[in-house]
């Protein structure tokens, strides 16, 4: 029967294709009050697919923030296992829309990729578990009960979703969680994700005089909130690029022999992160390597600044405030409300006596380990070798998805981290791109992936 399935997922990979473009066109930007109304077109693009799927139960449920998309399918008996299948609707900003060679919203494709904004990240691993879904219950019986929870918020760190899980404990009852959103390494090296870092966001603004000033008039005697803003900035890394918010440190947990020796055996040069990036040189903490850092330490960025003139020409203008946000990457075992109080500490240290400032949480993500080892690790990986002739590596992520921790907190269930978007996607980033022969092969991946199951 499994083959019924994939041949069916063969024979109608362009409709899965044109689906995905059709859902891509919807602009779904979470963080963007204005785009509300696409909030709900979306959520409800996605629950007309659960019910053309003959999913159950099939609803919309409001959240103090975004909706969350729900279905189910519990018709392979109590003896069967119930896996939940995640996934999140919403997108980042797509911003600087000058740089998009063709719309973020008119999803086109060039050569072997799906441009648009979410394509990778992710609704293409969202339409990836549907169409995958899809071939099997148009060809056969599904061998194990799915329960969907598609979220709205993953981009802004998942905040409702807390407790809305919380609060529908028996109805997300499930065995384990598949999610897709956490990528393979390259298109030729599988991987299931055994951790990610965890965030916390926040909005730092430093202000000076009650106006912007004459900049030759009081340029001398008066603290330049600008400037008084990048020395704060500054300060927050030491010459060796650590973090010195204070105490930052103390509950980041060392890493063994054992863990070191699997980062050393991933398939990750250096050389691979610059052509990545684009960058003349890779930098950060030199005692660890690039993909320990990136999955294993903790970090500081600057993801935007804002004060007094930019536009084009010169105005001579002395600020009378100035923006930046800044948000800490954590692992285990840091938390979001302990970094909270060291920023503050920091602050409250090294700001001078001649500004005002006020820092503002704007939301964060646990940091997770998840198991290398349990019924839905085994089956991806068989899956994963099946179809790609060889085993999986594992390994540590550095991006956050707030919903890990929150199942192993609530729900005391594990996910299995894994999905089909690559490294240079390029998530978060213009032009956006999903790599389609990966795309079928995630979807072939996912059917194997359920008959491994039951
Ligand atoms: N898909 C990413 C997370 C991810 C990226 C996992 C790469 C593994 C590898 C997700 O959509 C994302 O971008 N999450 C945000 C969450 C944050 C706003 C709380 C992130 O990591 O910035
Ligand atoms: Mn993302």
């Amino acid at each position: 029967m499994m083959t019924s399935a994939l041949s069916y997922a063969r024979q109608n990979s362009e409709r899965f294709l044109s689906e995905l473009r059709e859902v891509l066109a919807i602009p779904s930007i979470s963080t963007d009050p204005d785009h509300e109304p696409d909030m709900q077109r979306a959520a409800d693009w996605l629950s007309a697919q659960l019910r053309w799927l003959g999913m159950d139960n099939v609803q919309v449920m409001p959240t103090a923030g975004h909706p969350v998309v729900y279905g189910e399918w519990l018709g392979a008996g109590e003896s069967a296992p119930t896996v939940m299948l995640y996934g999140h609707y919403d997108v980042q900003p797509p911003d600087p829309l000058e740089l998009w060679v063709s719309p973020p919203f008119d999803p086109q494709v060039r050569g072997d990729y799906l441009y648009g904004r979410g394509s990778a990240d992710m609704k293409g691993q969202v339409l990836a578990c549907l169409k995958a879904v899809e071939s099997i219950v148009r060809t056969d019986r599904l061998p194990v009960n799915i329960k969907w929870l598609i979220e709205g918020e993953e981009e802004i760190g998942s905040e409702h979703l807390d407790a809305f899980i919380r609060e529908h404990k028996e109805l997300l009852a499930c065995d384990f969680c598949l999610n897709a959103d956490a990528g393979i390494l390259a298109a030729d090296e599988p991987s299931i994700t055994a951790g990610l870092r965890g965030l916390a966001y926040y909005e730092l603004r430093v202000h000076g005089p009650s106006k912007d000033l004459h900049s030759g008039l009081y340029g001398g005697i008066v603290h330049n909130p600008a400037q008084a803003l990048a020395e704060l900035i500054a300060g927050m890394h030491d010459a060796k690029g650590r973090v010195t918010l204070p105490g930052f440190y103390d509950k980041v947990r060392r890493l063994s022999k054992k863990e070191r020796d699997g980062f050393a055996r991933l398939p990750l040069k250096n050389k691979l992160y610059l052509e990545q990036t684009g960058v003349p040189a890779l930098w950060g903490e030199s005692n660890f390597t690039p993909p320990e850092r990136l999955g294993a330490r903790p970090t500081l960025e600057v993801n935007g600044l804002l004060s007094g003139f930019t536009g084009p020409g010169s105005k001579t203008v002395l600020p009378a405030w100035a923006m930046a946000k800044i948000s800490c990457r954590l692992v285990p075992d840091q938390t979001e409300a302990e970094t909270s109080k060291q920023m503050r500490a920091y602050l409250k240290k090294h700001a001078p006596k001649d500004i005002r400032w006020d820092l503002q949480y704007l939301h964060g993500a646990g940091a997770a380990l998840t198991s290398t080892d349990n019924p839905g690790v085994r089956a991806m990986r068989a899956a994963m070798k099946e179809v790609w002739g060889k085993e999986p590596h594992f390994l540590r992520e550095g991006g956050s998805i707030g919903v890990v921790v929150q199942l192993q907190r609530h729900l005391k269930v594990d996910s299995v981290l894994s999905g089909f978007a690559l490294p240079d996607c390029d998530a978060h980033s213009p032009n956006e791109k999903l790599h389609l022969p990966t795309w079928y092969r995630g979807i072939e991946t996912l059917v194997r992936f359920f008959y491994h199951l039951h």
